[in-house]
């Protein structure tokens, strides 16, 4: 059975937009293709920020290319997947720090990606598509959404071919109707698969 990461880095989720939206997006790729999905919800996962130590460890554990340890244990889920969606509210000009965490956990050269002999970097992952869902509280090109824009960069470095903005603006407006914009969002999710 095919394998679909769901990056959940929403905050509030009885009351999310993003984690609407996203849920919906996920029911829709189940019925496309049989997928076995995984759900990491970030805030409850508590990745720690890298530090001197942790760094330093990994570091030495990559050298030896021991990738069994606990440590690379996300970047070794995310590899494999054959789908990955990530639900992400906008915040900042992109995302919360939790998704920061996150990736800092999974890139990691060896696992990920590695470098040629010519120095230039090649993917190693699995997955053809990332879905990147974000919904903003205001007016925001997906191309200046600097959340989308770095994860479009990194799936490229893992080797993913598509990383597809499903970015909903609009949100914090006071005159318009929140509820409307959702609905609208995941009736056209069919026609952004
Ligand atoms: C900490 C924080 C930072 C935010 N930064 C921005 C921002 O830079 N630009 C913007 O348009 N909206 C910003 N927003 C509004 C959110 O993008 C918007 O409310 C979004 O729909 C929240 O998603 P959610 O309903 O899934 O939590 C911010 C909200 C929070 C809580």
């Amino acid at each position: 059975m095919k394998k679909l990461l769901f990056v959940n880095a929403c905050v509030n989720r009885e009351i999310s937009r993003t984690y609407n939206i996203s849920k919906e997006l996920i029911s829709l790729l189940k019925e496309y293709d049989d997928f076995d999905v995984s759900e990491l919800i970030l805030e409850e996962e508590k990745i720690q920020a890298l530090t001197s130590e942790t760094l330093n460890k990994r570091f030495e554990l990559s050298v030896k290319k021991d990738f069994s340890n606990e440590i690379f244990k996300y970047a070794n889920q995310f590899k494999e997947a054959d789908c990955v969606v990530i639900a992400t509210p906008y915040w900042d000009f992109g995302f919360p720090a939790i998704l920061k965490i996150y990736i800092e956990a999974i890139s990691i050269p060896g696992i990920l990606y590695k470098y040629e002999e010519s120095g230039c970097p090649s993917g190693l992952c699995k997955a053809e598509k990332i879905y990147y869902v974000t919904t903003r509280g205001g007016y925001i090109d997906d191309e200046k959404d600097l959340g989308y824009i770095t994860v479009a960069k990194l799936g490229k470095l893992y080797g993913i071919n598509e990383i597809q903005c499903i970015g909903v603006n609009g949100f914090d407006i006071q005159e318009n109707n929140v509820a409307f914009i959702v609905k609208k969002a995941i009736d056209n999710l069919p026609n952004q698969l």
